[in-house]
């Protein structure tokens, strides 16, 4: 995720803005930028790649003078990583600079609007649009002007704002994205995170959505949206650094978990439009669609798992034959592809060694192939005939939460325009699964708010030394994912299995007191997976079972534990069913004392084959 740093004071700016960045690498970027005031004029320097690119070229800010700055470290969203798309954008004039964290969801309306006004742009981004649209507003107050603008903008944002014209003041506004203002011995600071300015000062103040900071080098005014002044509270950290960059959380893994809300809001609203799933700026064109006679999803991983759930969903939805394919097994097995197969590549990392060969061989194929990726400009991303990013921002922990969550998110949009395309579903079936997938962020949100009892479940079952899942269709996509998250990082010995499963081999293994997870959320096949249940339960078995709401009675009846998911739509289920299977994991491993962000022998991605 990208990160913010501001400064106005009597230091130099420059050296403290590299240090801030420094402390905001954590969080992944690709590229970085300062904009620092001096005699009349805003000097910005960028570079892509490390931030001692960016160093070396500032020769480590000693190059740029001058006592109020703006910096920041970015993650791509809109354009490649580029010196163009990264930080701080200069409005037209050149008098007005930004920084910017989260998407402005309207960019292109914005754009299209300024475009008639004759303002042009050098970068693909959605952030050169913010500025010039503060100086379109701009008649001489810089405040006033960036409240026209963030009046206008949809989406979530946080923005530092410098001006020439304004030589004294530095603004900072948000909107669901973190932004704080910190008080320092030499002036004050903005930053997206606390990190970036802990070695100058633990006095904060956090804007709260919708509010306007105006940034002095001797004080601080708060405006609400309507620029009536308002009083913001100051804090006092007393985290270490490490601490901060967790935001609190003790694992990264946590932080992401808790991320999810946003990350699916994000990925479903950059394709939703006036009501409408538009994926027109892929190759899913509506004729295309229709062309198609066969999909292949290859991932590795938790990717192959929502590959999985894809496999359901498409063949239900579209009745196009699909198959979720493992991306080390795709190679050497002959795949049957050709021009009207549509091979979907799913990776966050997008450098994964064996997704990547699998992508080359089904082009070589003829198929026509589209990336769902997290990481843009990554390999598979460029090499892919199409791309849908999840706008997961950086994932830091090795087991993917966050990331995993968005690529549903995708695998939901394709689903329904397919269908919709194909004409297999009727107008209020898709407007009901629209409005239902919408939902799905704020039942998230209810999902993380148990916790606890998670927390409680993990302690009754950590010790065991082999825990296994079983579900049916959507419930065993899932179940593989339960699995997978639960032993990468507790080491605990588990296995995934379709329900119907269980008694050719596997019951065997079922002990009094073994735990047997059962996701079952698909009503239509709930009374199987509960025949399941009770086969495991005359062996003994401790049963835990994940059900929505309105199962709850009849789950409770015959299993030992349930955790409820609320009720939704039967194609969405996996996205809240996934969330406790996350959080029991993450609990199982903390009591059992594992090194939850860096289990051993893995790595974030895997560029060997
Ligand atoms: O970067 P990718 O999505 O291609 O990575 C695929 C797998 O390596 C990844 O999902 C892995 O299974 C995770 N550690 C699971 O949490």
């Amino acid at each position: 995720m990208c990160g913010i740093v501001g400064y106005i004071g009597r230091e130099e700016a420059a050296p403290i803005l590299l240090y801030g960045l420094e402390r905001l690498e954590y969080r992944g970027y690709d590229s970085a930028g300062i904009a620092v005031y001096d005699k009349g004029k805003l000097n910005v320097a960028k570079a892509v790649g490390k931030l001692k690119n960016l160093c070396e070229l500032t020769d480590n800010g000693a190059k740029v003078s001058g006592c109020i700055g703006i910096g920041h470290t970015r993650w791509a969203t809109h354009g490649q990583p580029s010196t163009d798309n990264s930080h701080p954008h200069l409005s037209g004039s050149g008098k007005i600079a930004i920084v910017h964290n989260g998407i402005v969801e309207n960019y292109m309306k914005i754009r299209e609007m300024l475009l008639s006004e004759g303002f042009t742009f050098k970068s693909e981004t959605d952030t050169e649009v913010a500025v010039q649209l503060i100086e379109y507003y701009y008649k001489g107050n810089l405040l006033e002007a960036v409240s026209k603008a963030v009046d206008k903008i949809e989406g979530s944002y946080a923005f530092g704002v410098i001006s020439s014209d304004h030589p004294d003041e530095l603004i900072a506004v948000r909107k669901e994205s973190p932004l704080i203002v910190a008080y320092g011995e030499t002036g004050n600071f903005i930053a997206s995170d606390i990190t970036a300015v802990l070695k100058y000062t633990r006095n904060v103040a956090y804007l709260e959505d919708g509010d306007i900071a105006v940034v002095k080098k001797d004080g601080v005014k708060f405006y609400n949206s309507y620029l009536k002044e308002i009083q913001r509270e100051k804090a006092y950290i007393d985290w270490d650094v490490e601490d901060a960059q967790r935001e609190g959380y003790q694992h990264f893994m946590l932080k992401e978990i808790y991320e999810q809300p946003k990350v699916v809001k994000n990925t479903l609203s950059a394709h939703i439009k006036d009501g409408r799933i538009d994926l027109s700026d892929t190759l899913l064109t509506p004729e295309y669609c229709r062309e198609i006679k066969r999909i292949s999803i290859i991932g590795c991983g938790s990717a192959y798992h929502v590959g999985v759930v894809g496999k359901y969903l498409l063949e239900k939805y579209t009745r196009i034959p699909t198959e979720a394919v493992l991306a080390s097994e795709f190679r050497y097995t002959d795949p049957i592809i050709d021009n009207h197969t549509l091979v979907i590549v799913i990776s966050q990392s997008g450098e994964t060694a064996d997704t990547r060969a699998a992508l080359r061989e089904a082009k070589s194929l003829g198929a026509r192939t589209l990336a769902i990726v997290n990481v843009v400009g990554s390999s598979i991303a460029k090499e892919a005939d199409s791309v849908i990013y999840t706008l997961a921002g950086p994932e830091i922990a090795v087991a993917t939460t966050k990331a995993y969550s968005a690529q549903l998110a995708v695998m939901y949009l394709i689903t329904t325009a397919l269908s919709s395309t194909r004409g297999l579903i009727s107008a209020a079936e898709y407007d009901e699964v629209l409005a239902e997938m919408l939902r799905i962020p704020g039942k998230i949100e209810t999902v993380l708010s148990d916790r606890e009892q998670l927390q409680h479940l993990a302690s009754m079952y950590f010790n065991n030394s082999s825990i296994f899942f079983i579900g049916r269709n959507l419930d065993y996509a899932i179940s593989l994912e339960g699995s997978l998250k639960l032993k990468e990082i507790s080491y605990i010995h588990s296995e995934a299995y379709a329900g119907g499963e269980l008694k050719h081999g596997t019951i065997s293994l079922i002990e009094p007191e073994t735990l047997v997870v059962a996701v079952a959320t698909c009503e239509k096949l709930f009374d199987k997976i509960i025949s399941n249940v009770k086969e495991v339960k005359a062996r003994e078995a401790n049963v835990l079972c994940i059900t929505q709401n309105k199962s709850f009675n009849a789950a409770s009846a015959v299993t030992d534990n349930v955790f409820t998911i609320p009720n939704t739509h039967e194609m969405l289920t996996p996205s809240l069913a996934a969330i406790p299977l996350q959080l029991f994991a993450y609990y199982v491993a903390l009591d059992r004392g594992c090194d939850i962000d860096k289990p051993r022998n893995l790595a974030k991605s895997v560029t060997v084959e």
